[in-house]
């Protein structure tokens, strides 16, 4: 039995629409991952954990992970792509490193796939595009953003075929800006769309009014402000799926619906 957490977000929702038979966390039933006490029931009888870490900090992971050691084999732990620059540019890098450390260390046998820029952070673009044709945000270095998808599909190869004490990077298949990103998405809404980078101080100041809680605004900040462009580009999806990472323009068109 595979247990997924995570399991109604970005990827881990693709990787059950993949492994249909695995069990999803179930937040309804009372298990929460910063909760140790509350993860015995939905890991009774599970040998592998796909695990997602949805919070600022590793505070409280080794708990976590002594509980899944309890009952699991394996685990599979989805990371970020920035920690291979690094671990101290921003916050976010830094708890993803921690991750893994912790994960390493935890006894479970484990591999670890770090992902890069999810093409899927550009949802967060709808509500402005549907009010115009201009996305106005703090601008973040280049990368190779990779399609959810591609992640989980990887994810699930990994999941099913062990690869123990082995760390995966997994990107899409071109370096994108935020300016890029925004003109491809506009070829797939058929609209003329442009990028206007917000110097961070006003990005930070928007996010507080908008409610957002201090530490992810510093969290988000930190990562735009300070992460370096990344020109890596892997071929690990296309050698573990058997298929080529699907292109941001392909991620678009899938999701024009979200931007109307
Ligand atoms: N976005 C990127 O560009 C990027 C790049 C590399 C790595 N990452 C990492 O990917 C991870 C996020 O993955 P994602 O985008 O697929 O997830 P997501 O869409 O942000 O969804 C978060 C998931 O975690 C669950 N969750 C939240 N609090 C929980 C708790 N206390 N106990 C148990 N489950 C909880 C949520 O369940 P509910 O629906 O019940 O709330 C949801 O399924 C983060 O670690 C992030 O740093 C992101």
């Amino acid at each position: 039995m595979i247990l997924v957490t995570g399991a109604t977000g970005n990827v881990g929702r693709e990787v059950m629409t993949q492994l249909p038979d695995a069990r999803p966390l179930d937040r309804r039933s009372g298990a929460d991952l910063a909760k140790p006490e509350t993860l015995a029931g939905s890991l009774d009888g599970v040998d592998t954990v796909f695990l997602v870490w949805p919070f600022l900090t590793a505070d409280g992971a080794d708990a976590t992970l002594d509980a899944i050691a309890q009952h699991a084999r394996r685990i599979v732990y989805l990371s970020s792509s920035a920690v291979h620059f690094g671990p101290d540019t921003d916050p976010i890098t830094r708890l993803h490193a921690d991750l893994e450390t912790a994960v390493q260390e935890s006894g479970l046998e484990w591999t670890i796939l770090r992902a890069d820029t999810f093409a899927s952070n550009a949802l967060g673009w709808a509500g402005q595009l549907r009010a115009g044709d201009v996305v106005r945000g703090p601008e973040s270095a280049p990368t190779a953003v990779i399609d959810p998808a591609d992640i989980a599909a990887t994810a699930v190869r990994v999941l099913l075929e062990p690869r123990p004490g082995t760390t995966l990077t997994v990107t899409g298949p071109e370096v994108l800006s935020r300016a890029d990103q925004v003109a491809i998405l506009g070829a797939a809404l058929e609209r003329e769309l442009t990028f206007e980078a917000t110097p961070f101080d006003q990005a930070r100041a928007q996010l507080l009014a908008d409610g957002r809680p201090a530490a992810l605004v510093e969290a988000l900040i930190g990562s735009a402000e300070r992460r370096p462009r990344s020109d890596l580009v892997t071929s690990t999806v296309q050698e573990l799926t058997g298929s080529p990472a699907r292109s941001f323009r392909e991620w678009a068109d899938g999701n024009v619906d979200a931007y109307k």
